[in-house]
């Protein structure tokens, strides 16, 4: 059961992670003046507060695990669930991974060059090292992860808090050079402000948190709006208290010039102390990338229940899962890592056939009984997080893949479907008025929501198209590939069926 504490924790816990130590830069090269670019972190908490606003609506409304997919699915039908089941297996999981990664290893790297920028293979192979070691810790155990988590929370919180307050010090004592004439010089156009939102956005990414875990709520009606109204504007006061801090220490063009902000400011203002800017650092962009995991399969167990994911992510370890509502906690183990399965087995499946295939798993299977191992405690979180430690890894390989324009491939991808969820608050008013809303948001406020994620999407791609916006959009349609055959028409390989899940021994999940 997750109270008020334990959601504002979940909140903010998610939320906080890289963007507030990486993007004041990108936010401030697009905005182009100290005040803009406050403006935009502010604007960024109030469309943060406002989508998640819109989500209440819909979490209490639809109360089945999944968030956006359910929403989707009730709203515009099957395809658009899947799709977004799809994207977040292939596009977001992997591309938010590899911007944690990337902002980790700017920070870790930074220390060791002073007063120059780290080379780019340098940083690289940081970047690299950080998934993997996530991977491994994630793959070696569950405990410690969970353990750590908690750990790495208080240590982004403690790291914050130093910050404002340093930052206050000196503005006390009279350092206001950069915040006069604030607005000199700001943006005006249309994509660049949209692009400078991207950058705000993952930061505030994981508003919608509370949504995936509705369910253990304690007295939702009640807990979930007030958790959301206290939760999302304490990240945004944070945010714009962090950002007048930096501005007080740096300015813009040092801000832009400096690779990992804080540890610049850690430099001016804790003296021989600023070592705990790089560690704290890491620790917060470890905790965001953990705790993201934690969200994703649910989608999936969904979305495998609905059979837009093999059925088989739906079932159930036979060994380490009793059909309880508890369950559904445990079961993310398996829901996480099932969707790698597929992709590998479509992959392997073409190179090598079908009967070596067979034989791979097989063997696999055989030396998981030896060592007396479910499959699912470790080998397939192993299997399954190295696929989306894979995608990441090669997300990070190109020249040009740095973190600001990771985020707006990031971004770019989730706000197409947060777009397509804050619509569907309309839809669902207007096409299924008599289910039961114990809240209802302002209608105005998810129509501003949806605009405002049209606009995202739009204005960058008019103004200045880059390949990214083109390979994630070519990416999602993709998907569509393996709907017709697979879900569709339901052509599922015969190998996926009883064979697998003999192999994996597990059941299918109680009826809904
Ligand atoms: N806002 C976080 C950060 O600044 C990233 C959150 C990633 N999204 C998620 N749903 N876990 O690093």
């Amino acid at each position: 059961q997750v109270g008020i504490l334990g959601g504002i924790s979940l909140v903010v816990g998610t939320m906080i992670g890289s963007g507030i130590f990486m993007s004041p830069a990108s936010i401030l090269v697009y905005a182009n003046s100290v005040g803009a670019s406050l403006c935009i972190w502010a604007g960024c908490g109030v469309l943060a507060t406002f989508g998640a606003m819109s989500y209440i609506e819909l979490g209490l409304m639809i109360k089945k695990s999944g968030a956006e997919y359910q929403y989707l699915k009730a709203a515009y039908g099957d395809v658009a669930a899947y799709l977004l089941a799809w994207t977040s297996i292939i596009v977001t999981k992997p591309s938010s991974f590899a911007i944690i990664a990337v902002g980790f290893a700017q920070y870790v790297t930074t220390p060791f060059y002073p007063g120059c920028l780290p080379p780019a293979t340098v940083q690289k192979c940081a970047a690299a090292f950080c998934i993997l070691l996530i991977t491994l810790i994630n793959c070696f155990s569950v405990k410690l992860s969970n353990f750590v988590q908690i750990f790495f929370t208080a240590a982004k919180l403690l790291i914050i808090a130093a910050i404002i307050v340093g930052g206050f010090v000196m503005l006390g004592q009279g350092h206001t050079e950069n915040l006069t004439n604030a607005f000199e010089g700001s943006a005006t156009s249309f994509s660049a402000i949209a692009v400078a939102f991207y950058s705000g956005l993952w930061s505030y990414d994981g508003w919608n948190q509370l949504n995936f875990v509705t369910e253990e709520l304690d007295n939702p009606v009640r807990n979930f709006p007030l958790t959301i109204m206290i939760g999302i504007p304490m990240v945004t006061v944070f945010y714009i208290l962090v950002n007048i801090a930096y501005f007080t220490v740096m300015t813009p063009s040092e801000i832009i010039a400096s690779s990992a902000v804080a540890i610049t400011f850690g430099d001016r203002v804790f003296g021989p102390a600023s070592f705990i800017v790089p560690v704290a650092v890491a620790c917060s962009t470890f905790g965001a990338a953990n705790g993201s995991a934690f969200t994703a399969s649910r989608l999936t167990y969904a979305a495998g229940r609905n059979g837009h994911m093999l059925k088989l992510f739906s079932f159930i370890s036979v060994e380490r899962l009793t059909p309880s509502p508890a369950l559904i906690f445990n079961v993310r183990y398996i829901s996480i890592y099932l969707p790698t399965l597929t992709v590998l087995y479509c992959h392997l499946n073409a190179w090598v056939g079908p009967r070596a295939l067979r034989f791979y798993f097989v063997v696999l299977s055989y030396c998981c009984r030896k060592m007396k191992l479910s499959i699912f405690s470790r080998y397939t979180r192993t299997l399954i997080y190295e696929n989306g430690s894979f995608i990441a890894l090669l997300m990070i390989i190109p020249d040009a893949s740095n973190f600001s324009t990771l985020v707006d491939y990031f971004t770019f991808a989730s706000w197409i479907f947060y777009g397509a969820t804050f619509l569907s608050v309309l839809v669902l008013r207007y096409r299924r008025p008599d289910w039961e809303r114990p809240y209802r948001v302002f209608l105005p406020i998810p129509a501003i929501c949806f605009i405002a994620s049209l606009y995202l999407i739009v204005a960058p791609i008019i103004e200045s198209p880059q390949l990214a916006y083109l390979y994630a959009a070519i990416f999602i349609v993709a998907g569509l590939i393996f709907y017709f055959p697979l879900i569709y028409f339901k052509k599922v390989p015969p190998f996926m069926g009883s064979f697998l899940q003999e192999l994996l021994e597990v059941v299918p999940p109680p009826a809904e």
